[in-house]
């Protein structure tokens, strides 16, 4: 028979569930699941601006179908601990001149996943007009991830960004794995679409990422612990470091960059840190990268850097320490560089190069200030 204790038990959960809120159009309650939790169980959302607004009440978060009106942010931000978000069927944009993010998701043990055959569809081609964020139309940006702690991004596929794809700033502890960016269609028109851009964060894992851009395929311009391996770059500017210099943090280190191809892109690994600006790079390794089809250099390190034209005057402001190259082979084109390094005196110190085996193109004459153990 029942005892007291187990009647309150039962009595206070019958209580909890009368007080859960009413449904919600959007929110359906998965009737085999057993829900103690506060939250809906499942969630479908066929409207962004739903899916804003009732997140907070899911612990899966299903996004159908969701076109998201223009000059607005499918903001999941409200999610709580623990959510799962999935995107199915295809996401897509209305077009507006604006900053974007077209997507964001911010919190904690966020789990974000795909359906099979999903597709997130930026439609860039809309506001392409070869510029990037450098002029003409204003450009949002895509997928803010933003202040996520212990949390996944898996499997998602992303096409055609108008411009920057995930802007990861405010991380510890984030893996994003598996995922497709395809900006290919961008190859005459797309600009400054970097793949990932990383700053202000600690702990976060890139790994099995699959670009088709036109900027970086890494850029990491602050942050420690960051790895990025398993990667296959194409048709963008290479495995970035920087620019480091000129923002509010502008320290890197502890950083992993490993077994990963880059082809047809116009640099292969890259370290550039801002002229005049003061910071910090620090204990990073490139290991077992591929090179190949690259245009202008294999390796360049640079530390005259300004967005748009390098000043070719290096400053010492943020040196460049404890760098391991490893493994860095391949083949560039005959009318680039092979390896370009550009340090200050005294900026770049204590570096470890084996078999770097770079080919096919120049001996870049401009190198300054190697440091012992590697050359151009
Ligand atoms: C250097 O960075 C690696 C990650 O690439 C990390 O495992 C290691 O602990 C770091 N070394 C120091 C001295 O912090
Ligand atoms: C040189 O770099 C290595 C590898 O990152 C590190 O373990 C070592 O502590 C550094 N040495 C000095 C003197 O900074």
């Amino acid at each position: 028979m029942f005892n007291t204790q187990t009647l309150t038990t039962l009595a206070s959960l019958i209580a909890l569930v009368a007080s859960l809120p009413a449904a919600d159009p959007y929110v359906t309650n998965a009737p085999h699941v057993r829900n103690l939790d506060k939250r809906a169980s499942s969630c479908t959302f066929t409207a962004a601006s739903a899916a804003s607004k009732s997140v907070s009440k899911c612990a899966t978060a299903v996004l159908n179908n969701v076109a998201v009106p223009s000059g607005t942010t499918l903001d999941l931000s409200d999610a709580a601990d623990n959510t799962h978000i999935i995107f199915s069927g295809t996401t897509t944009f209305g077009y507006k001149e604006w900053e974007g993010p077209l997507i964001r998701i911010s919190g904690k043990g966020i789990v974000v996943t795909g359906t099979q055959g999903h597709v997130i569809d930026g439609d860039g081609s809309r506001w392409w007009d070869g510029k990037g964020s450098n002029g003409g139309k204003t450009k949002p940006k895509f997928f803010k991830a933003g202040d996520l702690t212990s949390s996944s991004i898996t499997g998602l596929n992303i096409k055609n960004t108008p411009v920057q794809c995930f802007s990861i700033s405010g991380a510890n502890g984030l893996v994003v794995d598996s995922v497709t960016i395809d900006n290919s269609a961008g190859a005459s028109k797309g600009h400054n679409t970097d793949a990932y851009d990383v700053g202000t964060s600690t702990g976060v894992t890139i790994s099995n990422a699959i670009v088709y851009n036109q900027d970086d395929c890494l850029a990491i311009n602050s942050g420690s612990d960051i790895t990025f391996t398993g990667g296959m770059c194409s048709g963008g500017h290479g495995l970035s470091i920087g620019s480091v210099g000129g923002r509010s943090n502008n320290d890197v280190s502890n950083i992993l960059i490993t077994n990963s191809k880059i082809v047809d892109s116009s640099n292969g690994v890259r370290i550039k840190t801002v002229y005049g600006a003061t910071g910090s790079v620090k204990n990073v390794t490139y290991s077992d990268i591929t090179l190949s089809s690259i245009t202008d250099y294999g390796i360049v390190i640079e530390q005259d850097y300004e967005n748009g034209s390098p000043t070719g005057t290096p400053t010492a402001g943020v040196p460049i320490t404890d760098l391991t190259v490893t493994g860095v082979t391949g083949t560039v084109d005959s009318d680039a560089n092979n390896i370009y390094i550009l340090c200050a005196k005294g900026a770049c110190s204590n570096w470890t190069w084996n078999n770097v085996k770079v080919t096919g193109g120049k001996t870049d004459s401009k190198c300054t200030n190697v440091p012992s153990g590697a050359s151009c």
